[in-house]
């Protein structure tokens, strides 16, 4: 009876000893993937989309001109490399027309919420065709993406 429970003790001893190893390498394991993350690991922990999708922007005439301003400064920091002022393709599309050829809710999506508009906007996915590489999010807020699209007004000759 004695060297029975004994028995039993040592064995309920050695399986929470067990889970308690096998909990603190598991530990271990995720200290060391948090350390050196797969570039799938970072793709699946930060998703692209960081934005609501915006249901509705009010134009208005004339321009804002500190947000064409403003608009121009971001162009040139964050979307020059692959977007020309004319109508000549670099990576992606130029930029003249692109506000008559779209509607100005479809152009901030594009801008705040790209990873959804190559998912679901049959025009995005056009172009993503067209281009074929897809557009990376940079990571603007919707005011950041406002005044580009003042900045993308003003290319297109609205006064
Ligand atoms: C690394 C290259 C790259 C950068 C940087 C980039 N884009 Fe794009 N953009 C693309 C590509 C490529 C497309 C076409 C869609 C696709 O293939 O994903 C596109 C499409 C667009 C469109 C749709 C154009 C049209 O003709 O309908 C808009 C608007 C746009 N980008 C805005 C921006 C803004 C604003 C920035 C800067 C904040 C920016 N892009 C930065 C590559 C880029």
């Amino acid at each position: 009876m004695q060297s029975n429970m004994f028995g039993k003790t040592t064995f309920i001893a050695a399986v929470l000893m067990l889970a308690v190893f096998a909990c603190t390498s598991k530990k271990e394991a995720d200290d060391a993937a948090k350390k050196s993350p797969s570039p799938t690991d970072l793709a699946s922990a930060q998703p692209e989309v960081h934005g609501t999708e915006v249901k509705s922007i009010e134009l208005t005439t004339p321009l804002n001109k500190d947000w064409v301003t403003t608009g121009r400064a971001t162009y040139d920091l964050k979307c020059q490399a692959c977007h020309k002022l004319t109508d000549e393709k670099l990576v992606g599309p130029g930029w003249l027309g692109v506000t008559k050829r779209r509607e100005p809710v479809w152009i901030i999506n594009m801008i705040t919420n790209v990873e959804m508009m190559l998912e679901k906007d049959p025009e995005a996915q056009k172009l993503l065709e067209l281009c074929l590489v897809r557009m990376p999010n940079q990571n603007l807020t919707q005011d950041d993406a406002r005044k580009i699209i003042e900045f993308m007004r003003s290319n297109d000759g609205v006064k």
